[in-house]
């Protein structure tokens, strides 16, 4: 293959610049860190799994209308996406307690919350990420009135479907974290879904036992990731094994 120019290595992603003009592609890796990666490891095949669970997840949510930076799936492990001018703001949507909510504010992990709660945070690893509110973002001009108008009503959609979805499948969506970029076309700017969806930015609980089936696996030394996350992409209808381009569907859970 030919040599591609690498633009960005992130923790669990790297990044190559695409075959035309305001493409991105997205590389998964099977590595995986935690608490802005003082704690680092592997899983064998996690980027496999996440290039499928992210397509997936990003295919079904442009259908309702959602619009994102992805263009299709190019390999096992690779993405074409469209260059975006990612915000650097961290969008968290939190439907049950757990994490650093539980943590901070003494809620019991697995408490439901009264009702879903959006929460940000300034990327920047320098920082470790701090939370923002949404003064911070307009006042510091990372986003503008408009776009974080815009951020907060897509983050709400994309959580009532997926929690939806996911649930269909026999899987408690308990909170999740997502990226927004601008998209320009000509003279036009709108805001996108970008970066990635999969267990990696997601807690993701089974319906009946309330297992973790999400990079928590990792970050409490739970064992079993490679597992938890075949075990998503499996219900979702995904797992590489059904072949290439042979994507079913989620299966129903009764
Ligand atoms: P938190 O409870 O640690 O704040 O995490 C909330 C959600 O955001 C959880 O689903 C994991 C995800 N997340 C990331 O994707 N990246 C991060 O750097 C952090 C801290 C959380
Ligand atoms: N994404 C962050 C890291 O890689 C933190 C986390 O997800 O826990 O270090």
């Amino acid at each position: 293959m030919a040599r591609r120019r690498q633009i960005y290595e992130g923790k669990a992603k790297v990044l190559f610049e695409g075959p035309e003009p305001g493409t991105i592609v997205q590389h998964f890796k099977d590595d995986l860190t935690a608490f802005n990666a003082k704690k680092k490891g592997v899983a064998a095949g996690k980027g496999v799994l996440n290039n499928r669970i992210s397509e997936y997840l990003m295919l079904r949510l442009a259908e309702v209308g959602i619009p994102t930076h992805f263009i299709r799936r190019l390999n096992m492990r690779e993405q074409l996406v469209r260059q975006v001018e990612i915000i650097p703001v961290e969008v968290v949507v939190r439907n049950i307690a757990a994490g650093s909510l539980a943590k901070r504010l003494g809620i019991d992990e697995g408490t439901t919350l009264p009702r879903s709660i959006v929460e940000y945070y300034y990327k920047s690893d320098d920082l470790d990420d701090p939370m923002v509110s949404e003064e911070h973002i307009t006042a510091f001009g990372w986003a503008t009135p408009q776009e974080l108008d815009d951020i907060m009503s897509m983050a709400l959609r994309i959580n009532d479907f997926l929690s939806g979805l996911f649930l269909g499948v026999g899987i408690r969506l308990v909170d999740f974290k997502i990226e927004f970029g601008r998209l320009w076309n000509d003279d036009e700017m709108r805001v996108v879904l970008a970066d990635e969806i999969t267990p990696d930015s997601c807690r993701l609980w089974d319906l009946q036992t309330n297992e973790c089936m999400d990079k928590d696996r990792f970050r409490r030394d739970l064992g079993k990731i490679e597992e938890a996350y075949q075990e998503v992409a499996r219900r979702l209808g995904v797992l590489p094994e059904s072949g290439p381009g042979d994507v079913k569907g989620p299966k129903l859970v009764q």
